[in-house]
């Protein structure tokens, strides 16, 4: 007999920007600025500005193709809280993964125009850091989120996780 259950799965192309932007994410905080003194090098600053800017366009591609072309795999008889969560926690990823590079570069144009110290850069760096603290807290409840799928088995991890399957 037919399965009538619905399986729902994300498009290559959606799990490549997904996974892609995980490991750029990484990437990002390996290579972090450790210290505000560390811009007064020209090829740094220039290669944090592009690793930023680069990051955001990204970031704005995936927002369109996915708005565009996906639905989240919640089945339908998920209860409307839970929805509303799920869309709140992955608007807010969106929000704050924008929110670093951008200011980020903000930092980087003070910086590069002079404002080297004193309220207005310390400002942004807060900011920044702030938006930082945001994303591991965001990324902690969304993974806690498809853990509890996993354990649910009802196709949310399945349908953009490439291991343990259900
Ligand atoms: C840097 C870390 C991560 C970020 C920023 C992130 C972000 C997102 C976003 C924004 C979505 C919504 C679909 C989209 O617009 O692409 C999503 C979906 C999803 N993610 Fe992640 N993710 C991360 C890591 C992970 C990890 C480690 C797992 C699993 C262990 C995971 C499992 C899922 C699943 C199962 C969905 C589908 C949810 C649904 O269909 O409603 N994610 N992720
Ligand atoms: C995608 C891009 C970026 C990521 C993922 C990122 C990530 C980080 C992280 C994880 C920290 C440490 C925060 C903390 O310890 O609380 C940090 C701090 C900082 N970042 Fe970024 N950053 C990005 C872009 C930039 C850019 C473009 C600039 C400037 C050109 C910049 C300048 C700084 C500065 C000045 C600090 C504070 C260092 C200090 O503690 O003195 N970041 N960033």
């Amino acid at each position: 007999m037919e399965d009538l259950t619905e399986k729902r799965n994300y498009s290559y192309i959606a799990k490549f920007f997904h996974w892609g932007f995980v490991i750029l994410f990484i990437y990002g905080l390996i290579k972090q600025v450790q210290d505000i003194e560390q811009l007064e090098n020209p090829s740094l600053l220039r290669f944090e500005v592009l690793f930023a800017f680069v990051f955001v366009i990204l970031l704005l591609v995936r927002f369109i193709y996915m708005k565009r072309t996906q639905k989240t795999s919640l089945p339908e008889h998920t209860p409307k809280l839970q929805k509303i969560a799920a869309k709140t926690v992955h608007y807010g990823m969106y929000f704050t993964l924008a929110a670093i590079p951008l200011s980020g570069m903000l930092i980087g144009l003070l910086f590069w125009i002079g404002l080297q110290d004193g309220l207005i850069i310390e400002s942004v760096v807060t900011l920044h850091e702030i938006s930082i603290d945001l994303i591991y807290i965001l990324i902690g409840i969304h993974i806690s989120a498809a853990l509890f799928h996993r354990i649910k088995r009802d196709g949310v991890w399945s349908s953009m996780v490439p291991f343990l399957k259900e």
